[in-house]
Protein backbone atom coordinates (compact mmCIF):
# COMPACT_ATOMS: atom_id res chain seq x y z
CA UNK A 1 0.00 0.00 0.00
CA UNK A 2 1.03 3.85 -0.65
CA UNK A 3 1.43 5.42 2.62
CA UNK A 4 0.10 9.07 2.73
CA UNK A 5 1.65 12.03 3.90
CA UNK A 6 -0.99 14.82 4.84
CA UNK A 7 0.21 18.17 6.10
CA UNK A 8 -2.71 19.88 8.42
CA UNK A 9 -1.87 23.56 8.32
CA UNK A 10 -4.78 24.15 11.26
CA UNK A 11 -5.44 27.83 11.48
CA UNK A 12 -2.07 29.14 10.14
CA UNK A 13 -0.73 30.82 6.84
CA UNK A 14 -1.28 33.83 5.60
CA UNK A 15 -1.29 34.53 1.56
CA UNK A 16 2.29 34.72 1.14
CA UNK A 17 3.48 32.76 3.73
CA UNK A 18 1.01 29.85 3.16
CA UNK A 19 2.75 30.37 -0.89
CA UNK A 20 6.26 30.26 0.32
CA UNK A 21 5.56 26.99 2.26
CA UNK A 22 3.31 25.60 -0.25
CA UNK A 23 6.37 26.52 -3.30
CA UNK A 24 9.31 25.12 -0.81
CA UNK A 25 7.49 21.63 -0.37
CA UNK A 26 6.24 21.51 -4.36
CA UNK A 27 9.66 22.11 -5.41
CA UNK A 28 11.50 19.09 -3.92
CA UNK A 29 8.24 16.60 -3.72
CA UNK A 30 8.93 15.17 -7.40
CA UNK A 31 11.12 12.03 -5.64
CA UNK A 32 8.96 11.59 -2.71
CA UNK A 33 5.61 11.32 -4.90
CA UNK A 34 7.17 8.07 -6.66
CA UNK A 35 6.95 6.30 -3.70
CA UNK A 36 4.09 8.55 -1.41
CA UNK A 37 0.81 10.38 -1.80
CA UNK A 38 0.82 13.72 -0.20
CA UNK A 39 -2.14 16.33 0.57
CA UNK A 40 -1.55 20.00 2.30
CA UNK A 41 -4.63 21.07 4.39
CA UNK A 42 -4.28 24.45 4.29
CA UNK A 43 -7.00 26.64 5.81
CA UNK A 44 -9.95 27.09 3.25
CA UNK A 45 -8.83 30.77 2.63
CA UNK A 46 -6.00 29.36 0.88
CA UNK A 47 -7.65 26.62 -1.07
CA UNK A 48 -8.75 27.98 -4.38
CA UNK A 49 -5.17 30.09 -4.24
CA UNK A 50 -3.23 26.74 -3.56
CA UNK A 51 -4.94 24.59 -6.05
CA UNK A 52 -3.31 25.30 -9.34
CA UNK A 53 0.29 24.88 -7.47
CA UNK A 54 -0.24 21.69 -5.93
CA UNK A 55 -2.26 20.06 -8.83
CA UNK A 56 1.05 20.91 -11.69
CA UNK A 57 3.09 19.23 -8.96
CA UNK A 58 0.90 16.08 -8.14
CA UNK A 59 0.28 16.93 -4.32
CA UNK A 60 -3.31 16.49 -3.32
CA UNK A 61 -5.55 19.30 -1.90
CA UNK A 62 -7.33 18.93 1.76
CA UNK A 63 -9.70 20.64 3.70
CA UNK A 64 -9.99 20.44 7.39
CA UNK A 65 -13.71 20.58 7.28
CA UNK A 66 -17.01 20.49 5.53
CA UNK A 67 -20.61 20.94 6.76
CA UNK A 68 -22.85 18.02 6.78
CA UNK A 69 -25.95 20.31 4.68
CA UNK A 70 -25.59 20.78 0.85
CA UNK A 71 -26.41 24.19 1.40
CA UNK A 72 -28.45 26.36 3.16
CA UNK A 73 -28.62 29.37 6.21
CA UNK A 74 -25.29 28.35 7.85
CA UNK A 75 -23.20 31.46 8.44
CA UNK A 76 -19.23 30.69 8.15
CA UNK A 77 -19.66 27.57 6.96
CA UNK A 78 -18.75 25.84 4.12
CA UNK A 79 -19.92 22.67 2.12
CA UNK A 80 -18.61 19.51 0.83
CA UNK A 81 -19.55 20.95 -3.23
CA UNK A 82 -17.59 24.28 -2.31
CA UNK A 83 -14.67 22.14 -1.34
CA UNK A 84 -15.19 19.79 -4.33
CA UNK A 85 -15.53 23.22 -6.95
CA UNK A 86 -12.04 25.18 -5.21
CA UNK A 87 -10.06 21.41 -6.04
CA UNK A 88 -10.47 19.92 -3.25
CA UNK A 89 -9.45 16.00 -3.24
CA UNK A 90 -9.47 14.88 0.63
CA UNK A 91 -11.42 16.55 3.72
CA UNK A 92 -10.46 15.86 7.41
CA UNK A 93 -13.43 15.28 9.38
CA UNK A 94 -13.67 14.89 13.01
CA UNK A 95 -10.84 16.33 14.63
CA UNK A 96 -10.39 16.05 17.92
CA UNK A 97 -9.63 20.17 17.82
CA UNK A 98 -13.32 20.32 15.79
CA UNK A 99 -15.23 17.18 18.46
CA UNK A 100 -13.39 19.91 21.33
CA UNK A 101 -13.62 23.68 20.30
CA UNK A 102 -17.23 23.12 17.89
CA UNK A 103 -19.06 20.42 19.84
CA UNK A 104 -18.56 17.88 17.02
CA UNK A 105 -19.92 14.45 18.38
CA UNK A 106 -19.70 11.20 15.78
CA UNK A 107 -23.34 11.30 14.18
CA UNK A 108 -22.68 14.57 12.61
CA UNK A 109 -19.41 13.39 11.78
CA UNK A 110 -21.03 10.49 9.63
CA UNK A 111 -23.42 12.84 7.88
CA UNK A 112 -20.56 14.75 7.14
CA UNK A 113 -18.61 11.64 5.69
CA UNK A 114 -21.69 10.72 3.90
CA UNK A 115 -21.55 14.31 2.39
CA UNK A 116 -18.16 14.37 1.37
CA UNK A 117 -18.53 11.12 -0.43
CA UNK A 118 -21.32 12.28 -2.65
CA UNK A 119 -19.42 15.03 -3.48
CA UNK A 120 -16.48 12.81 -4.44
CA UNK A 121 -14.20 14.10 -1.56
CA UNK A 122 -12.28 11.82 0.38
CA UNK A 123 -12.46 12.09 3.94
CA UNK A 124 -10.20 11.42 6.44
CA UNK A 125 -12.20 10.43 9.62
CA UNK A 126 -9.44 11.02 12.55
CA UNK A 127 -10.27 8.72 16.07
CA UNK A 128 -8.29 9.07 19.04
CA UNK A 129 -8.53 8.22 22.80
CA UNK A 130 -8.11 10.94 26.00
CA UNK A 131 -4.79 10.74 27.87
CA UNK A 132 -7.10 9.62 30.60
CA UNK A 133 -9.12 7.06 28.67
CA UNK A 134 -5.76 5.66 27.74
CA UNK A 135 -5.09 5.08 31.77
CA UNK A 136 -8.21 3.79 32.83
CA UNK A 137 -7.89 1.32 29.78
CA UNK A 138 -10.98 2.34 28.26
CA UNK A 139 -8.75 3.33 24.85
CA UNK A 140 -10.23 0.22 22.89
CA UNK A 141 -13.82 0.50 23.64
CA UNK A 142 -13.79 4.31 22.54
CA UNK A 143 -11.64 3.79 19.33
CA UNK A 144 -14.81 1.15 18.45
CA UNK A 145 -17.49 3.50 18.86
CA UNK A 146 -16.21 6.27 16.95
CA UNK A 147 -15.78 3.62 14.29
CA UNK A 148 -18.81 2.38 13.96
CA UNK A 149 -20.36 5.84 15.30
CA UNK A 150 -18.78 7.81 12.40
CA UNK A 151 -18.41 5.38 9.76
CA UNK A 152 -21.05 4.23 7.72
CA UNK A 153 -21.62 0.72 6.52
CA UNK A 154 -20.27 1.30 2.60
CA UNK A 155 -16.74 3.69 3.90
CA UNK A 156 -13.97 3.75 1.74
CA UNK A 157 -12.41 6.99 3.39
CA UNK A 158 -9.12 7.67 5.37
CA UNK A 159 -8.70 6.63 9.03
CA UNK A 160 -6.57 8.62 11.35
CA UNK A 161 -5.30 7.44 14.89
CA UNK A 162 -4.30 10.61 16.47
CA UNK A 163 -4.50 9.86 20.26
CA UNK A 164 -5.73 13.05 21.87
CA UNK A 165 -2.47 12.96 24.13
CA UNK A 166 -0.28 13.24 21.59
CA UNK A 167 -1.37 16.06 19.65
CA UNK A 168 0.78 19.20 19.75
CA UNK A 169 2.61 17.90 22.84
CA UNK A 170 5.83 16.76 21.40
CA UNK A 171 5.43 13.42 22.77
CA UNK A 172 4.26 10.60 19.60
CA UNK A 173 3.09 7.40 20.88
CA UNK A 174 5.65 4.78 20.58
CA UNK A 175 6.16 2.25 17.89
CA UNK A 176 4.53 -0.40 19.99
CA UNK A 177 1.56 1.55 20.91
CA UNK A 178 1.15 2.49 17.97
CA UNK A 179 1.41 -0.89 16.10
CA UNK A 180 -1.09 -1.88 18.79
CA UNK A 181 -3.88 0.57 18.01
CA UNK A 182 -3.58 0.21 14.43
CA UNK A 183 -4.45 -3.65 14.56
CA UNK A 184 -7.36 -2.78 16.77
CA UNK A 185 -8.55 -0.08 14.10
CA UNK A 186 -8.38 -2.51 11.09
CA UNK A 187 -10.02 -5.23 13.34
CA UNK A 188 -12.77 -2.71 13.98
CA UNK A 189 -12.85 -1.40 10.66
CA UNK A 190 -13.36 -4.94 8.91
CA UNK A 191 -16.11 -6.04 11.23
CA UNK A 192 -17.76 -2.89 10.76
CA UNK A 193 -17.56 -2.81 7.36
CA UNK A 194 -18.03 -6.18 6.85
CA UNK A 195 -14.91 -7.04 5.08
CA UNK A 196 -12.44 -9.71 5.41
CA UNK A 197 -9.83 -6.74 3.77
CA UNK A 198 -7.69 -5.18 6.33
CA UNK A 199 -5.65 -2.94 3.56
CA UNK A 200 -7.65 0.11 4.41
CA UNK A 201 -5.38 3.21 5.17
CA UNK A 202 -5.23 3.83 8.31
CA UNK A 203 -2.67 6.71 9.44
CA UNK A 204 -0.66 7.78 12.62
CA UNK A 205 -1.44 11.17 13.65
CA UNK A 206 0.47 12.76 16.81
CA UNK A 207 3.38 15.16 17.39
CA UNK A 208 5.38 13.50 14.07
CA UNK A 209 8.68 14.69 13.60
CA UNK A 210 11.08 14.16 11.23
CA UNK A 211 13.81 12.30 13.67
CA UNK A 212 10.96 9.88 14.60
CA UNK A 213 8.77 9.39 11.10
CA UNK A 214 11.18 6.80 9.91
CA UNK A 215 10.29 4.69 12.77
CA UNK A 216 7.05 5.64 12.29
CA UNK A 217 6.39 5.06 9.16
CA UNK A 218 7.94 1.62 8.97
CA UNK A 219 4.83 0.29 11.67
CA UNK A 220 3.26 -2.87 10.44
CA UNK A 221 0.34 -1.53 8.86
CA UNK A 222 0.72 2.44 9.06
CA UNK A 223 -1.06 4.02 6.16
CA UNK A 224 0.44 7.04 6.84
CA UNK A 225 0.94 9.85 9.02
CA UNK A 226 -0.85 12.86 9.54
CA UNK A 227 1.57 16.14 10.35
CA UNK A 228 0.39 19.25 12.40
CA UNK A 229 2.91 21.40 13.77
CA UNK A 230 5.88 20.00 11.51
CA UNK A 231 3.89 20.51 8.44
CA UNK A 232 4.33 24.41 8.51
CA UNK A 233 7.98 24.19 7.45
CA UNK A 234 8.91 22.68 4.67
CA UNK A 235 12.05 21.01 5.66
CA UNK A 236 10.51 19.64 8.27
CA UNK A 237 7.55 18.05 5.84
CA UNK A 238 9.93 16.82 3.67
CA UNK A 239 11.97 15.27 6.57
CA UNK A 240 9.06 13.63 6.89
CA UNK A 241 7.81 12.96 3.71
CA UNK A 242 10.61 11.27 2.81
CA UNK A 243 11.76 9.81 5.82
CA UNK A 244 12.96 5.80 5.18
CA UNK A 245 12.87 6.34 1.80
O1 LIG B 1 -3.84 16.96 12.33
C1 LIG B 1 -2.75 16.86 12.90
C2 LIG B 1 -2.64 16.41 14.26
O2 LIG B 1 -3.54 17.08 15.09
C3 LIG B 1 -1.26 16.35 14.81
O3 LIG B 1 -0.78 17.62 15.17
O4 LIG B 1 1.59 17.08 14.63
O5 LIG B 1 0.99 19.21 15.80
O6 LIG B 1 0.82 17.01 16.98
P1 LIG B 1 0.73 17.74 15.67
Amino acid sequence: MRQMIIGNWKMHGLRKAGTDLASAITTEIGTILKERDVVLAPPFTLLHHLFPLLSEHGVGLGAQDCHAEIEGAYTGDISAGMLADSGVSHVILGHSERREHHHEYNALIKRKVMRAREFGLCPVVCVGESGRQKEENLAEEWLGKQITECLPPDFDGIVAYEPIWAIGTGKAATQQDIESRLTFLHDALARHLETDDKSMRVLYGGSVKPEDAASILAVPGVGGVLVGGASLSARSFLGIARAGL
